[in-house]
């Protein structure tokens, strides 16, 4: 046996009977730096070989070479089997109580808008209705033409709506000034039937407590073959009794008119002002009930299905719109719109809602 050989069995049997001894990560890192570190054993070894003579040193160094990489095969090993132990020991001491409440967040609140469009999406979504979108900027053909409405109407002049600039054709895109225009994207590209909701913003220039130039509607339609004005009432009475959870939620349609609905009507809800407040739903018994105007709705102007390339003799339907922070105002007792875009903080913890409540369908 060479010098080298009787060297690397007993540094081998030396640092095996170590590394088996160690029994936390620290000792083992000792370990390492005592035999593979800058002036560990095996390191002055490998050094020694070039003091050898020329003949020697290939052997030696294969020798040294081979012990290197058996201890650092070692070491790597049983750092990997401390480790295990190192986990199952905390795994066995820690542990997790799944009983525990959830930790409310207090870093944020859902936007009342949010939580209404949500909520308005919910008693839909139960009824059959699948949501819809479309895009702010609209071409007039979208927002007016396609829905009837004339160009001598007071919804197209300057002063009520945004336009864009004139393109070179002559034509204006606007910011659309309601959902609607999204009924003729959906009749256009779709054929019946049809049952979609539109929650979306919407623009114009208007601006006091009520108003905001940039504001949110829900939009709905209906087209297929059989729907009617009884369709409409029910659905829409069922929605605002499920909305403002009050089942004896006292209603009227009044006739109204809409270019793009024929009979048209305006949807009011009950409320009473005795206590001072506004309270939606039972007037007091004085019989001189208040009414809220709520939403425009009506049957589909044939003229618009027409535009559409739908068949009016075929297919008929409703459609109704409504705003959703007059909506929201009324149910969260909310009394100016204009607070809506504030982002006053000390407003967003009053009126905004938890991120873990679910919006429902009350009472449904
Ligand atoms: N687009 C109408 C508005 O903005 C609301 C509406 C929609 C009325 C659909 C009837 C039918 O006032």
């Amino acid at each position: 046996m060479s010098a080298q050989e009787v060297d690397r069995d007993k540094i081998r049997e030396q640092l095996l009977a170590e590394i088996a001894r160690a029994d936390d990560l620290e000792v083992l890192e000792d370990v390492r730096v005592a035999s593979l570190g800058r002036n560990g054993t095996i390191t002055s070894l490998m050094k020694s070989v070039g003091q050898l003579e020329p003949q020697e040193r290939k052997e030696a160094g294969r020798i040294f070479n081979s012990l290197k990489q058996e201890i650092t095969a070692a070491l790597a090993n049983k750092q990997e089997q401390l480790k295990a132990l190192q986990l199952s020991a905390r795994l066995a001491s820690e542990t997790v109580d799944i009983t525990l409440p959830v930790r409310q967040d207090p870093a944020g609140t859902i936007h009342p808008i949010s939580q209404t469009i949500d909520e308005m999406v919910t008693i839909f979504a139960q009824m059959g209705f699948v949501v819809a979108d479309g895009p702010h900027i609209e071409s007039d053909f979208n927002n007016f033409t396609a829905l009837n409405i004339p160009p001598e109407h007071p919804a197209r002049q300057e002063h009520d709506t945004f336009y864009l600039p004139e393109k070179e054709d002559g034509s204006r895109l606007v910011l659309r000034t309601h959902t609607s225009p999204v009924q003729i994207r959906t009749m256009v590209s779709q054929s019946p039937p049809i049952r979609i909701i539109v929650p979306g913003r919407t623009f114009r220039a208007d601006y006091d407590a009520t108003h905001s130039p940039m504001f949110h509607q829900i939009e709905g339609l209906v087209i297929d073959e059989e729907t009617h004005m009884g369709h409409l009432k029910g659905c829409l009475i069922d929605f605002c009794r499920n909305f403002f959870d009050v089942d004896d939620l006292p209603v009227r349609f009044r006739p109204s008119y809409f270019p793009f609905t024929e009979p048209s009507a305006e949807m009011d809800i009950g409320c009473s002002r005795d206590s001072g407040g506004l309270k939606i739903g039972r007037q007091g018994n004085s019989g001189a009930g208040d009414w809220l105007e709520i939403l425009g709705c009506g049957m589909v102007n044939p003229r618009v299905l027409q535009n559409c390339n739908i068949d009016p003799q075929r297919y008929q339907g409703f459609a109704f719109g409504l705003g959703i922070e007059r909506a929201a105002m009324l149910k969260y007792g909310i009394p100016d719109l204009r607070t809506f875009f504030e982002s006053d903080l000390r407003w967003l913890r009053h009126y905004g809602f938890s991120a873990l409540d679910m919006p429902g369908a009350v009472g449904a």
